[in-house]
């Protein structure tokens, strides 16, 4: 077999780890970015990385060293042309990814595939920007790549299914789990993820506290807890993602932000980064008596919130799931934990929830017609109204 080649745009946390997933499984790859600066890094900062595996006995010197001879580092977009598949890992701005795309369309062959890594932009947006929108895909790699197993496979309404074939298999060779999701705002994980944090502040808004409500989650099996992980990635990110999502999904309250969380924003105590978060540097402590309940309550808002999705299309029950357990570490998928709960009793909890809850909240927790469905498949297909 020829020797496949994949190219990168931007060499930032993203796409030094995209090249190294790539050329560590036996790909050529040729990268760049736009700053002289960050190529002349590149290598070396891969190479840091691979010394790592190295020193913990999980690659050999031959490898590591094999890795890096397929690496070629190149000045410009242009100089990417042989490549079979370009990532672009650049800057999160549609104008500067558009641009981008529209060089690189240029210059493939007719046959190449343009994968964007973008978190929260339309990729369907970026196909825009070029002649051959059918090659152009969302390959959403997770932080960091060389160790995270997911990759969400993106299709907007006119990517040719040749294209998602070859972005698949080249994404498998490289040793990944692909899921494939539509183009709708925050792919599969960063949407389902909503309600673990939102639901969680919820609670908090209503008197529990950050402590027990992480407790509870991680006797349920969850590795972190939902304060735990706000305060790993930032108070502040939470707050942009939230928005960014709330905004993408026309306000609904199904993504309200949360007081408590803007009031956390401001008081600068944004977690790990700041030395002291909702919980950081506490630990958690016993589950709460009533903790059943609280992660039925969250774990019913994820159901909901991952059945809507599916009813979006372009997903499946078991991609959504694999998404959650690969992306966030969490011991069972959405619809699993529904299965595990019962999902009488998660239909039973959201629709107790609808009714309590306050003006803003208003719609937040009415149960999405495929839930209900899933709940009584003799009622598949027919609308049920759980106002
Ligand atoms: N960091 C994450 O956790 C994460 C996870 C998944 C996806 N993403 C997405 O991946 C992309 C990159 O994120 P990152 O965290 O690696 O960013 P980063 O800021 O670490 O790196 C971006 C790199 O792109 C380069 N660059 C900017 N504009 C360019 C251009 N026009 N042409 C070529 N190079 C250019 C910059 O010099 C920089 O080296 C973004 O779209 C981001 O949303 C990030």
């Amino acid at each position: 077999m020829t020797q496949v080649t994949v190219g990168i745009v931007g060499l930032g946390a993203m796409g030094l780890g995209i090249a190294q997933v790539f050329a560590a499984s036996g790909a050529a790859v040729r990268a760049t970015d736009l700053s002289a600066r960050m190529r002349d890094q590149a290598v070396a900062g891969i190479a840091a990385s691979l010394d790592r595996r190295v020193a913990a006995g999980r690659l050999s010197e031959a490898e590591r060293d094999a890795t890096l001879a397929r690496i070629a580092i190149v000045e410009r977009p242009e100089d990417l042309a042989s490549c079979a598949m370009v990532i672009e890992a650049i800057v999160e701005d549609l104008g500067a990814k558009a641009a981008l795309f529209a060089t690189l369309d240029g210059v493939l062959d007719p046959g190449a595939v343009l994968a964007s890594n973008t978190s929260s932009l339309s990729v369907g947006a970026l196909a825009g920007a070029t002649a051959h929108p059918g090659r152009v895909l969302g390959l959403h790699f997770f932080n960091p790549a060389p160790a995270m197993k997911l990759v969400e496979l993106v299709a907007h309404d006119g990517t040719d299914p040749a294209a998602l074939a070859l972005a698949r298999t080249l994404t498998e060779a490289a040793g990944k789990t692909v899921i494939a999701c539509a183009d709708r705002p925050g792919f599969i994980v960063n949407r389902c993820a909503r309600p673990f944090y939102g639901e969680a502040l919820a609670l908090l808004e209503e008197g529990r506290s950050p402590a027990e409500i992480d407790a509870a989650m991680l006797g349920a099996g969850y590795r972190m807890g939902p304060f735990a992980l706000i305060d790993l990635v930032g108070a502040d990110v939470n707050l942009a993602a939230t928005r960014s999502l709330a905004g993408a999904m026309g306000g609904h309250p199904r993504y309200h932000v949360f007081d408590a969380l803007l009031r956390q924003v401001e008081s600068g105590n944004l977690g790990r980064k700041t030395g002291r978060g909702f919980l950081f540097p506490d630990a958690p402590g016993a589950p709460p008596a009533d903790a059943a309940e609280i992660v039925l309550r969250i774990e019913a808002t994820l159901a909901n919130e991952a059945a809507t999705l599916l009813d979006e299309g372009g997903v499946t029950e078991e991609g959504i799931d694999t998404a959650l357990k690969l992306g966030l570490n969490f011991p069972r998928g959405a619809f699993e934990a529904a299965r595990a709960q019962g999902l009488p009793a998660i239909l039973a909890r959201l629709c107790d929830l609808e009714q309590a809850a306050p003006a803003p909240l208003a719609g937040r927790y009415r149960p999405s017609d495929r839930l209900v469905a899933l709940g009584d498949p003799a009622r598949r297909g027919g609308r049920v109204d759980h106002r």
